[in-house]
């Protein structure tokens, strides 16, 4: 059977970013730059990569740099004409000619469910995907592309899956799964409940979700009925366990290394990764790091 292609990609980003104060004072973490880019475009790029060409941000207030970095830049371009920059006008052209990307703003941080919740009308009623800008995935295949693969065969909601080792377990949102048999072998799991940031102790497995989902448009019914979890907040994670009670949901673990660039750490191995792969950096960079006695 086919299913509703997926074209929209929603990107919570209304988030206040109070790990990386005082950078984040007055400049949203996510155009924070992985070597020359800003987070947000990475996932931007897996999303179209992926075959979705509308993109939702949802934002808040600072964050309007978002806007313009995806919007088209006359005077930037056209001082770059003048000079005959025609490499760096074509790097920031790509960026505005890359997708439609609409906008709409959470008024108030109360949570991951409460941000998606926030796309209802853009998304409409149409399975969609949603990507955590915060977690950047290095895979040869896009990691929404390979979930988009697991929905076109089952036309029920993938979430991105990852082991985690030990206390971390407890920051993430964890899923009770069996394995299933599929084409897709011991990467592929039916969830059979999800809890959000459990104690070690309390964690039904070491399978966390990571930042990428590909939803059902009964997602927001469930959301909108369901109360505040954790932290005080609406967690996506609680909208999925009501979401269970009528659908099927899969779990999936990609193929691909994930940094989770939301904690400085992560930030900055991804960083040093990311620049070590660039073919016009990576030789000298990877000279210098030799040079540090480490
Ligand atoms: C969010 C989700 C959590 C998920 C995580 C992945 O948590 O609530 O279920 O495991 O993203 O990065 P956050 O990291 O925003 O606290």
């Amino acid at each position: 059977m086919a299913h509703k292609r997926i074209c929209k990609a929603v990107f919570p980003a209304a988030g206040l970013g109070t790990r990386f104060l005082p950078a984040t004072k007055a400049q949203p973490k996510e155009m924070m730059p992985l070597v020359d880019k800003p987070i947000i475009q990475y996932g931007v790029e897996e999303a179209l990569a992926a075959g979705c060409d509308q993109i939702i941000i949802i934002t808040g207030r600072g964050k309007t740099s978002i806007e313009d970095h995806f919007d088209v830049s006359y005077e930037l371009e056209k001082m770059l004409e003048e000079r005959g920059k025609t490499d760096l006008l074509a790097v920031v052209r790509q960026i505005s000619d890359m997708i439609h990307v609409s906008y709409t703003r959470q008024k108030e941080a109360m949570g991951l469910g409460h941000a998606v919740l926030m796309s209802r009308e853009l998304v409409g009623d149409e399975p969609f995907a949603v990507i955590l800008a915060d977690d950047i995935i290095d895979a040869e295949v896009p990691c929404l592309k390979q979930m988009i693969e697991v929905y076109n065969e089952t036309g029920a909601p993938v979430l991105a899956t990852q082991v985690v080792e030990g206390r971390a377990i407890s920051s993430y949102g964890v899923l009770d799964a069996k394995p299933v048999a599929s084409k897709w072998g011991h990467r592929l799991f039916e969830v059979r409940n999800l809890v959000e940031k459990p104690k070690m102790e309390d964690a039904p497995s070491n399978l966390a979700i990571i930042g990428r989902y590909v939803l059902t448009p009964a997602i927001f019914e469930m959301l909108a009925s369901t109360p505040l979890g954790t932290g005080g907040e609406l967690q996506l994670t609680d909208g999925l366990k009501q979401l269970l009670k009528k659908e099927k949901i899969y779990g999936y673990t990609f193929e691909g290394k994930r940094h989770d660039t939301g904690d400085k750490l992560g930030f900055l191995k991804a960083t040093v990764e990311f620049a070590l792969k660039r073919e016009d950096l990576g030789a000298e960079f990877r000279e210098y790091l030799k040079t540090l006695k480490l």
